[in-house]
């Protein structure tokens, strides 16, 4: 159910200053330790993934705030049906839970929500709010919020070289054309700039099947906290660990370069 707020959780206007003034463009989310910060406090990993909810608001916001345009998260990968089922069934009430209370706000906020993954073998239900929410926001501009969910990496590689191959067995593609910009285009995450920055939560240090073909050049911060506790200090924190980066896409230094 909604409740009736006076602030919006997302209405923000992007600060004049939004502080190292070396923003990353797109920022990419694993939200990871919901269960060992839960499990630390004697609490059902339930409460982990509920307090994970109210930390991923806050990331919405404090990113409209900083100034970033696209902020991908992963909420749900295609590994993840591998847990009890009660756990998926948890996971799967907060996506619904999370639309239908936040998505009037979201859209009042200038968030556009483009959701990436595999949809056919996900409840009709989530798949016609996943799809509501799409299409309601679709002319928004302010952030794109991407959503990860039932997500895995190299399927959505596979599907797009499946597609691939289906315009080629069309007569539609001519096989000399396929090179690494048109395969981005076949991928779930066409038209979205590569994350600049990946940040992940909890300690662990690896990409667990999110984003490997447009991380190729991302930058990566890996934080001591769990999800739950991700907020807009953890953010900047990440943000300024990624200003101080030399970023060079396989080039020279551009902080070699004479001026
Ligand atoms: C990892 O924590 C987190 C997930 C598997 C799901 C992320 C989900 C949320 C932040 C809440 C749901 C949000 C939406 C929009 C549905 P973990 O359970 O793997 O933690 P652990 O490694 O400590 O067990």
């Amino acid at each position: 159910m909604s409740h009736p707020q006076t602030t919006s959780r997302y209405q923000a206007a992007p600060l004049s200053d939004p502080g190292s003034g070396a923003a990353p463009r797109h920022v990419a989310l694993i939200m990871d330790g919901n269960g060992r910060w839960a499990a630390k406090r004697g609490l059902p990993r339930f409460e982990g993934h509920r307090r994970g909810v109210e930390a991923l608001r806050r990331a919405v916001r404090a990113a409209g705030e900083l100034g970033i345009l696209y902020l991908t998260i992963y909420s749900f990968s295609s590994e993840n049906w591998r847990r009890p089922e009660s756990e998926v069934s948890d996971l799967m009430n907060l996506l619904r839970r999370f639309v239908r209370d936040d998505l009037a706000q979201l859209h009042e906020a200038g968030i556009r929500i483009k959701v990436i993954g595999e949809r056919g073998n996900l409840a009709p239900d989530i798949r016609s709010l996943l799809e509501e929410a799409e299409n309601l926001t679709r002319d928004n501009g302010r952030l794109v919020l991407q959503i990860a969910f039932n997500y895995g990496s190299r399927q959505e590689i596979a599907r797009a070289a499946r597609l691939i191959a289906a315009d080629v067995a069309g007569g539609r593609l001519a096989p000399d054309a396929i090179n690494a910009d048109l395969f981005a285009d076949y991928l779930d995450t066409a038209g979205v700039p590569d994350p600049d920055l990946v940040i992940r939560t909890s300690g662990e240090q690896r990409l667990s099947n999110f984003l490997l073909w447009q991380s190729a050049y991302a930058e990566f911060v890996f934080l001591p906290i769990h999800w739950p506790e991700f907020d807009r200090s953890s953010f900047e924190a990440a943000i300024a660990q990624y200003a101080s980066r030399d970023r060079r896409f396989g080039g020279t230094s551009s902080k070699e370069r004479p001026l």
